[in-house]
């Protein structure tokens, strides 16, 4: 198979015919070409993206008709679910039922913010009370313009769509480019899109390397505003390549969320949790509680019933019956993560189980889930985003302890607490700095509530209302009554 670029409603070929290969990690097969767009590539899509949004043809089309074509878009996925869940499987090496998941969410994202739409198309214009009679005026809310969105490869899909359903549904227009490591159901999604009936140049799909296509990108000028996940580097990178004009960027990176247990917690729920929490799309997950905090009296009887559950795991190939656990999504991830184990052995902390590759698997970027218990507090694996199938545990005495080692992170994505008295919970919650705290819970996501981080882990919001608010630019609009005077230059007096 072989991928084509989608700018100005064409499929083609990168203007210099490159491509890159995309891998299959279980069997590490090279499974599709993928087209390689470079910095020419990427000026057609920005200038289509621009003179559609310039044109006003879909950002001045009423909302009800943009919202009709969003649901389209949404039946278009889930008519696809079988082709796009078995291809995300492919490519990332997920388990297949997760990227149901993913496939099944992206296809919702698009119906809610259709719904969102719908219900605003009255209210988009709000009076406001300036404290001056003599003015009226009014906020309006307008898409910010042309959005690059660059995307990372742990839900390929699923982070694309939150950020073109939003924006598609603001009035942007869009050029997004991938993650080169899984693009190949973006690709799809172009496919779909293709035929929704959206005005060409409204959405365009540049694949292509990071340092090229992605740099092209963020630099190009006639971008209004970048919408990026991925890491805390490229992050970095995004947002100076932003200053340049002054451009608008969202960011959500890495985390090292930590997942606060207390005594009075049920453990086989606590267990159930905490492995959900690590183990889940392999650990590939930004929101990951990789650090678990447990009150000292359960520690020992909570690490040896997770080494039991979490040795029952069944790894293997995503699209295998029963698989909890695939391959890592690459052999460059799968490197870095066998690097941290190699040296984690060196660091003071105890291994508890996996540690390196899973017994029987000769081919395939598989990692056996890993446990580290009594991780000294400055040991890579409990300060680093490791984005793989590894926990750390460690244990603490008091609820001000716990919460002082689970802030000290430089990240703030998310934090989970565990305990059966709710008010420890709601107390606790308030005082972590983190964007989204889950209580009783690890990692359930709403497409109707917020998500984003606190401190390195990100500027802005997706999902919910903030998320769409997150595509808008807010005009105010005032009007001087001009029946009454002004006469700052004219002296009162006698009128003529
Ligand atoms: P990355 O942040 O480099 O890649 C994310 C996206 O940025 C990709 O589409 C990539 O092509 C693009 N990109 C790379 N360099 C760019 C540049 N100079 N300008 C513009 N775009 C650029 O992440 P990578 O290298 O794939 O993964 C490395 C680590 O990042 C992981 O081990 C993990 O810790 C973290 N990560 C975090 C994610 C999250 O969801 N927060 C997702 C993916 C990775
Ligand atoms: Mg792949």
């Amino acid at each position: 198979m072989r991928t084509q670029l989608y700018i100005d409603g064409s499929f083609g070929p990168a203007d210099n015919g490159a491509t890159f290969e995309t891998i299959d990690p279980a069997t590490e097969n090279v499974f599709s070409e993928v087209a390689s767009g470079g910095a020419s590539d990427v000026d057609r899509a920005v200038l289509a993206a621009r003179r559609a949004f310039d044109s006003g043809i879909w950002s001045n089309l009423p909302a009800l008709e943009r919202a009709s074509i969003l649901r389209r878009i949404a039946k278009g996925i889930t008519d696809n679910l079988e082709l796009l869940s078995r291809l995300e499987t492919r490519d990332n090496g997920k388990p297949l039922p997760e990227a149901q998941w993913d496939i099944e969410d992206a296809a919702y994202c698009f119906e809610f913010y259709a719904k969102m739409i719908e219900g605003d198309a009255k209210a988009d214009s709000q009076a406001i009370d300036v404290g001056d009679i003599r003015f009226d005026s009014r906020i309006w809310q307008e898409p910010v313009g042309v959005v690059a969105a660059i995307t990372p490869w742990n839900f390929p899909m699923l982070m694309a769509v939150w950020k073109l359903a939003p924006a598609l549904a603001a009035g942007c227009t869009i050029v997004l480019k991938p993650s080169e490591l899984c693009s190949m159901t973006c690709y799809e999604l172009a496919r779909i899109v293709d035929t929704a009936g959206l005005p060409k140049g409204v959405f365009n799909l540049v694949t292509g390397l990071g340092p090229t296509a992605g740099a092209a990108l963020t630099a190009h000028r006639l971008v209004d505003k970048i919408a990026f996940t991925g890491s805390v580097a490229t992050g970095g990178k995004v947002m100076q390549a932003a200053s340049a004009g002054i451009r608008t960027v969202s960011l959500e990176l890495g985390g090292k969320s930590p997942f606060i247990v207390f005594d009075d917690c049920q453990i086989d729920k606590a267990v159930e949790w905490i492995m959900f929490g690590i183990f889940w799309n392999k650990g590939e997950v930004c929101s990951a509680t990789s650090r678990v905090l447990v009150h000292h009296r359960i520690y020992q009887k909570l690490i040896a019933r997770l080494k039991k559950e979490t040795e029952r795991i069944s790894i293997g190939v995503g699209d295998q019956e029963g698989v909890k656990l695939g391959p890592i999504v690459a052999k460059v991830q799968y490197d870095k993560i066998m690097g941290i184990l190699e040296r984690a052995k060196n660091s003071g902390a105890s291994l508890v189980t996996g540690g390196g590759r899973p017994t029987g698997f000769d081919s395939g970027f598989f990692i056996a889930p890993s446990i580290f218990s009594d991780v000294p507090r400055d040991a890579e694996i409990w300060t680093e985003e490791i984005f793989g199938p590894v926990v750390c545990l460690n244990s603490f005495e008091t609820e001000a302890e716990a919460i002082e080692m689970a802030n000290d992170s430089p990240f703030g994505l998310a934090a989970a607490v565990m305990s059966d008295d709710l008010d420890r919970c709601d107390r606790v919650a308030a005082k972590l700095r983190a964007g989204v705290v889950w209580i009783n819970c690890s990692q359930p996501t709403f497409t109707q509530a917020p998500w984003g981080g606190y401190k390195s882990s990100g500027i802005g919001r997706e999902l919910g209302r903030a998320g769409y608010e997150a595509y808008l630019e807010t005009k105010q609009v005032t009007r001087f009554d001009h029946t009454e005077d002004w006469g700052w230059y004219q002296a009162p007096g006698p009128s003529k």
